[in-house]
């Protein structure tokens, strides 16, 4: 396309597209839009999708995708032959994801029955799902025996009388250990601390070994730590391998995910081979050296390739400048719940100067339903087109109804093309849950 520029470069006087490059996909141009320079994500223009698939729209680049995909898995095998990669499916949960998951090799981590139906539905292979949660009812236990699912990641001692009580065949497992290491991140994303509701500590973990070891029908193969997400500090991963060693000589040990991603202009974050790095000289140093690791990253997957779009619906200039857009806190719900700072543009006037600093707000009767405090905007208009970078973790999977919202569609674009993979809701699906109250 001749009027399609990369964004490695900054391209016009007064911009910033360098600093935009470095949080948005891979695959995100700049192209001749009818009034100047806009994006274009996958080769298609922002404009274009807005047209086709209407706001808000989470939009994911299906090439730098599938290139990330490929860094975990080419380069943990690379360092440690024996291993295994699991998506962390928490992160973005549609079947479009698991299938893509799927082809590219990936095993799957899910964290309850609904995300069991959703790896099914989308074709994945029961044998390479592994299923995690701290509290796993006996009905979801069920769908996962039945379902001959790969492997149950226990998580304390109720769940094993449980597993003693449902078993009728073989089933591997792995024990979820406390590594006893605090993450630095945000409070709500710390899981590995002594205090955490996930696992157990060393201590019982032995006698729950012990105890499932001698079961004819529990086959144990090692232990599972997490010690948290959005971790920039690699040596933290690598102090909970090292922590985690003390449990015993296992077959397998499946060291978590957690890996953080850069979501601002200013950020730095690990590369994919700098954790493995750290990871891999741990499990060195101390782990069997014929064991099978395991990791299970989900944010560091997909939170580049993802963006959410949105239409300016009004701009007020009161106390602050107020670009509200037409979403909110209902899809974006973790920036409240972690404070994260997200990077936001006026996608379909790129070239222009960032002349003032806005309060992106959502639609949501919440005060803190604020997107980005202190947005670098050029003078927004109603209609424009703002894009949310980095959004493609834990945006759609905490989506909700919240001010009856409706959950946005997910498009996949690649090569100039797009695809629908998940629809938007409608009001039809708001009401469908209430047809008893309704008569029907
Ligand atoms: C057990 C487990 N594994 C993996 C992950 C994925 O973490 P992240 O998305 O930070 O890589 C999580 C999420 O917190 C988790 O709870």
């Amino acid at each position: 396309m001749s009027n399609e520029t990369t964004l490695n470069q900054p391209t016009a006087e007064g911009t910033r597209l360098g600093e935009l490059w470095s949080i948005l996909p891979e695959e995100s141009s700049r192209i001749d839009g009818e009034t100047g320079g806009e994006l274009a994500i996958g080769g298609v223009s922002v404009t274009a999708l807005a047209e086709q698939y209407g706001t808000p729209l989470h939009i994911v680049d299906e090439a730098g995708l599938r290139r990330q995909i490929r860094r975990f898995i080419d380069g943990l095998r690379e360092r440690w032959p024996n291993s295994e990669v699991l998506y962390a499916s928490k992160s973005f949960p549609a079947v479009g994801m698991y299938q893509l998951a799927h082809e590219e090799g990936l095993s799957i981590d899910v964290a309850g029955g609904g995300e069991i139906k959703l790896a099914l539905a989308a074709g994945v292979d029961p044998a390479r799902l592994h299923f995690h949660g701290n509290a796993k009812t006996d009905a979801e236990l069920s769908i996962a025996l039945e379902a001959g699912i790969g492997t149950i990641i226990v998580d304390n001692f109720d769940e094993i009388e449980r597993l003693e009580r449902l078993l009728t065949r073989p089933q591997n497992v792995l024990l979820r250990v406390i590594p006893g290491v605090e993450a630095e991140t945000h409070a709500s994303q710390a899981t590995g601390g002594d205090k955490s509701k996930f696992g157990l500590p060393m201590d019982q973990a032995k006698v729950a070994i012990e105890r499932m070891q001698a079961h004819p029908l529990i086959e144990f193969e090692g232990v599972h730590l997490h010690i948290g997400s959005q971790i920039l500090n690699t040596h933290q991963f690598a102090q909970a391998v090292e922590n985690i060693s003390s449990t015993g000589t296992f077959a397998t040990y499946d060291v978590g995910g957690g890996l953080g991603v850069k979501y601002t202009y200013t950020e730095e974050a690990p590369s994919v081979e700098s954790y493995l790095d750290s990871i891999v000289a741990a499990a060195k140093a101390h782990l069997p050296a014929e064991s099978k690791i395991m990791i299970e990253p989900g944010r560091s997957v997909i939170a580049r390739a993802g963006v959410t779009l949105y239409r300016v619906v009004s701009v007020k200039r009161t106390g602050e400048v107020f670009v509200a857009i037409d979403g909110g806190l209902a899809d974006q719900m973790d920036i409240a719940l972690t404070q994260q700072r997200y990077e936001a543009v006026l996608a379909n006037r790129i070239d222009e100067p960032w002349v003032e600093s806005v309060q992106l707000v959502g639609r949501q009767c919440e005060s803190g339903d604020l997107l980005v405090d202190g947005a670098d905007f050029p003078e927004a208009r109603v209609g424009d087109l703002v894009l949310m970078a980095t959004t493609g973790a834990y945006a759609y999977t905490m989506s909700n109804n919240y001010n009856g919202a409706l959950k946005p569609a997910i498009v996949f674009v690649q090569g100039g093309e797009a695809r629908l993979v998940t629809r938007r809701e409608t009001y039809d699906d708001l009401l469908a849950t209430h047809a008893p109250a309704l008569g029907h």
